[in-house]
């Protein structure tokens, strides 16, 4: 194949001409720092093995995860680490104090990590940074004084953590300071007037800590504050001081739920405030009349002690979303002109709440626009029942919250090709064009407006002339509005005008997330990175396991774990090892050859047996088809019925990894589980031959449409199967060496074989289970590609790509609900979980009890319901284990009164059709859908610990 030499040996010319490029070889990293790093990783945990790269021998040559070094030595002959971007990687344990040692870091990303402790005082010796990035975690302890040595700090995101404590004074020393986002802790203490002397601070956010004492008066000092949001601290009895009304830069204020009291000062002088919300204290007195700025979008002074009447300069503010001024003790006339200014086109609308005041009239011929929603509930203007069309404004309306969306888009496109995550991109300017899109989470921190919509095509130009993209290359596929408010989208970005985006693309995008380059916007306020999946695109970063394109794919990798290591300035070395890796599989690809290793137990046949048992592969004997190949049923020379599983090209891997399949497959002999008969590998052919299972799956019976199935099971028969089941499931986590998970447990892979005996099937998806690693430490589990199938996956392994033996506990607990009522896992879009649990928790469990079951000992029914509901909690820790569930299920089977498992209806059914006959209608055979799966070879082998 001469391409393919081309390419390989293009391949070992670009890694050669890398080493003419980067002499890295002769440069190594400061010891110093070499050995912070070690000790930065010895108090860390790290389940999922993350940083296994961090055995290698140096730090910045090579390559160790998510730590960045500048491109060349500096003055003193080393290399140095200028990035740690550890970004939700699952990792707890405390931090280092030698990560004071690092003395040329800029960016410090431990993000969206499970980290305890103390932040150590010793970071605040490192006078380079830039970044503090230690949000989402479990830190605690109070911020260390020496902190504010970071001379050099931009940004201090420490924000939902339990960190306690006062915020030092000396933090005021931090002058190139921007970003204080410090919410969502246990802060405690006077924010100190200090921080009125920050000359560069743009947003201050101390939300949701235990702050108490008087707002300082000084902070009004602050040059260039845009936002101070403050809510849910407890500033007992403090006012708000007069200062603050005179910040003449400041966008948003945001003080709800501190406890204040006193009056509203004159705001008329902050010209451009957009979001002004100071609900739910006791302030008094009467709303100042003076004229707002013509941004405010949201005034919210709901829930205080004002009185008085509704100020007329509420009126005629052109941008006002909302105006909530309920539950005070406002009196007068409702306002009848707010509106007046108000352009209603493109999604614009207003609320005025003024539920629970003392508003005693209302003007006769009011006649708000439809866009505009009065609320009047619990105003004696209600109850004036002379006044007519009054009742439409005085219905009672609970919290007002602005659902989310997401965006459905009509395209009318063939569909595209399901082989990778290929989408449309509905605002495409070529339509119909099949691209790969990266997918961020995001989330905007303290946005200045009450409803997104308006905004949406704004934000749409404002991200992407930040990303110096197109405008059409970010699509907001969903938001959603959480606590704070915060406002939390799902984007998609595609490529300009092509298939793919370029690993350089790629690589420069995710820089412009990780370090904050997008630039602030007044409206949109502060923005951070929930997550960044790269998916296909995981190759273009290096130390990233890798997307499943095949079954998994359609659920994309959470992949934040992402924030290795990359930056632009590593792009070149990022391109080069790409290159390499692909000429390792294609070498790898090329060398499928024979290893003629015997293996007891389990048959080698030659590709002439294969054929003739197939009828030479015929299309009649085909049974399925499935991402690893094509699946036929075979009659072996000796009469043994059998399903063939024949890889196809591009599926075929290495002999070794073949073997290492079989072997561990030929291992495994229970009564609950398909055994592996035998296996061919030659003459560029692969198989598996696995044992027939005449009855077919779970799923066919329990569905039960074709006359075939249309037997029911009675529940005693559908116990024994989910008993069956268990104790399959539990061989394989326990006796299983090594241990395996199944991790595509489902109905259609639960066979019935002719004295419908449960078997497991398809290890398809199977990983070994956790072995001990280097240091002994055995994982609690193995992070893997998240695979499996939609509506039985574990929703914490989903989350975490953590695989645990309780994810295949979830699985079977979804097919105990399938047993129990008949249901698909995911029916008219509703979970059977989700519904199980409703009808459980409201004691109308019977109500959702497959009716084809017949009658059924209800105490029975009820223990093996709440076994089921407990199989599929939330969280894998309240979860049974499999020997749990294997002996509740014998103790609910002992306590059932019918002892023939056999009912009259299976037995006639199976007389009438009897299972092995007419092999030309067994193209459509229903029971064979669980062999059509299989992915099985391609990805089941892999090394014990997961990610490469
Ligand atoms: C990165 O590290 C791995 C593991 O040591 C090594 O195999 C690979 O060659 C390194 N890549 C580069 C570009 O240094
Ligand atoms: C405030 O409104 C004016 C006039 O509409 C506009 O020019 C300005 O950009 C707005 N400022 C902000 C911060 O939105
Ligand atoms: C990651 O982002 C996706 C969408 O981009 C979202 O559905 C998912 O919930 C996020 N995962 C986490 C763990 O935040
Ligand atoms: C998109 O691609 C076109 C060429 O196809 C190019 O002219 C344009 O500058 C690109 N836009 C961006 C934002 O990269
Ligand atoms: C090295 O990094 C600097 C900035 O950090 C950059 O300007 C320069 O282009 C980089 N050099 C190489 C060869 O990547």
């Amino acid at each position: 194949m001469p391409r393919a030499q081309i390419l390989l040996l293009g391949a070992v010319f670009v890694i050669s001409f890398s080493f003419l490029l980067q002499p890295v070889k002769t440069q190594i990293t400061d010891p110093t720092e070499v050995s912070a790093l070690r000790a930065i990783r010895s108090n860390l945990v790290d389940p999922m093995n993350n940083l296994k790269t961090w055995n290698n021998k140096d730090p910045c040559a090579s390559n160790w995860t998510g730590v960045l070094c500048f491109n060349k030595t500096l003055a003193d002959g080393y290399l140095h680490v200028q990035e740690l971007q550890l970004l939700k990687m699952n990792l707890s344990g405390s931090l280092s104090p030698e990560i004071g040692q690092l003395s040329y870091m800029e960016i410090l990303d431990f993000m969206w990590n499970q980290i305890n402790g103390s932040i150590p005082k010793e970071i605040g010796s490192i006078k380079t940074l830039k970044l503090l990035l230690l949000n989402g975690n479990q830190l605690s302890g109070p911020l260390p004084e020496e902190l504010g040595n970071l001379s050099n700090l931009d940004r201090i995101q420490i924000d939902q953590n339990q960190i306690s404590g006062p915020i030092p004074k000396s933090f005021s020393l931090l002058t190139k300071a921007r970003h204080f986002h410090m919410n969502n802790n246990s802060l405690s203490g006077h924010i100190p007037s200090e921080l009125s002397t920050l000359p560069n601070l743009l947003h201050l956010l101390l939300d949701n800590n235990n702050l108490s004492g008087q707002l300082p008066p000084e902070l009004a000092s602050m040059p260039k504050l845009l936002i101070l949001q403050l809510d849910n601290n407890n500033f007992s009895g403090a006012l708000i001081p007069d200062s603050y009304g005179s910040i003449t830069q400041l966008l948003k204020l945001s003080l709800r739920n501190c406890s204040l009291q006193g009056g509203i000062p004159d705001m008329s002088s902050i010209s451009q405030l957009g979001y002004l919300d100071l609900s739910q204290n006791q302030l008094t007195g009467h709303i100042p009349p003076s004229k707002l700025s013509v941004n405010i979008t949201t005034i919210d002074l709901s829930s205080n002690l004002l009185s008085g009447p509704i100020p007329a300069n509420f009126s005629g503010l052109p941008d006002l979303q909302t105006l909530s001024l309920q539950n005070n003790n406002l009196s007068g006339s409702v306002p009848d002109d707010m509106w007046s200014n108000i352009d209603f086109t493109g999604n614009r609308s207003l609320i005025l709440d003024f539920q629970k005041n003392n508003l005693s009239s209302i003007s006769a011929s009011i006649n708000p626009p439809n866009n505009v929603s009065i609320l009047l509930y619990g105003n004696p203007v209600c109850s004036n029942a002379r006044q007519p069309g009054i009742e439409r404004y005085c219905q009672y309306q609970s919290i007002i919250q602005l659902p989310g969306s997401t965006t459905s888009s009509k395209i009318s496109c063939s569909p595209c090709s399901t082989d990778l995550d290929y989408e449309y991109n509905p605002l495409s300017p070529i339509p119909c064009l099949c691209a790969i899109p990266l997918k961020v989470g995001y989330r905007l921190k303290s946005p200045g407006f009450f409803d997104f919509r308006p905004y949406k095509n704004d934000f749409q130009v404002y991200l992407t002339s930040g990303l110096q993209l197109a405008l059409y290359q970010v699509v907001l596929d969903s938001f959603m509005w959480t606590d704070g408010p915060r406002l939390r989208m799902n984007l998609k970005l595609f490529p300009n005008n092509t298939n793919l985006f370029n690993d350089s693309e790629v690589v420069r995008i995710r820089g412009m997330f990780t370090g904050w380059v997008i630039p602030d916007s007044e409206i949109f306020g502060p923005y951070e990175l929930l997550n960044f999946t790269l998916g296909y695109y995981s190759e273009a970063i290096p130390n990233i396991s890798k997307s499943g394109l095949s079954t998994g794919a359609i659920l994309g990798i959470v992949l934040a774990s992402v924030a290795l290591a990359v930056t632009l300035s590593s792009a070149l070395t990022v391109l080069i090892m790409r290159r390499r890796a692909k000429s390792q599989a294609l070498s790898k690809r090329k060398s499928v050859s024979r290893i003629p290793v015997k293996i007891d137990g389990v048959k080698n046949f030659t590709f002439q047996e294969m054929a003739l048992a197939t009828d030479n592969f015929c299309n009649s004997s085909q049974v399925g088809q499935g991402g690893y190949g094509k699946v036929y049923k075979g009659i072996l020379v000796d009469g043994t019925v059998v399903a063939i599983k024949r890889a196809q090209e591009g599926s075929l891997q290495g002999s070794r990894e073949f073997f290492t399949e079989i072997e561990l497959l030929s291992r495994l002999h229970h009564r609950n589980l398909v055994s592996l008969l035998g296996y061919c590998d030659e003459e560029n052919e692969q198989m598996l031959v696995y044992e027939f299972m005449p009855n077919g799956t779970l799923r066919d019976h329990l569905s039960a449409k074709s006359g075939k199935f249309s037997g029911a099971l009675r529940f005693s028969m559908r116990l024994q199967m989910a008993l069956g089941a268990a104790k399959g499931i539990l061989y394989l986590h326990t006796e299983a060496d090594p241990p395996i998970f199944h991790r595509d447990i489902k109905a259609t892979n639960i066979l019935l074989d002719s004295k419908f005996v449960a078997k497991v099937a398809d290890f398809g998806l199977s990983r070994l289970a956790p072995v001990p690693d280097i240091e002994g430490i055995l994982p609690a589990h193995v992070s893997t590609v998240v695979k499996g199938t939609p509506g039985y996956l574990d929703p914490e392994y989903f989350l975490t790509q953590k695989l645990t033996d309780k994810s295949d506990v979830y699985s079977l607990g979804v097919v105990f609900l399938e047993l129990l009522t008949g249901s698909q896992p995911i029916f008219h879009g509703r979970n059977i979980v989700r519904e199980a649990t409703i009808a459980y928790q409201s004691g109308m469990i019977f109500s959702i009890i497959d009716s084809k079951m017949g009658s059924y000992p209800s105490e029975c029914v009820e223990k093996f319901i709440s076994l089921a509901l407990r199989c599929c909690l939330d969280e894998a820790d309240s979860r049974p284990s499999m020997l749990d569930v294997v002996r509740e299920l014998e103790n609910i089977l002992r306590m059932s009164p019918e002892s023939d498992f056999k009912p009259l209806e299976i037995e006639a059914a199976e007389s009438k059709n009897p299972p092995s006959s007419s092999s030309s209608s067994v193209n459509s055979h229903p029971f064979l859908s669980s062999y059509i799966s299989g992915s099985d070879l391609v990805s089941s082998v892999i090394p014990p610990i997961a990610p490469r």
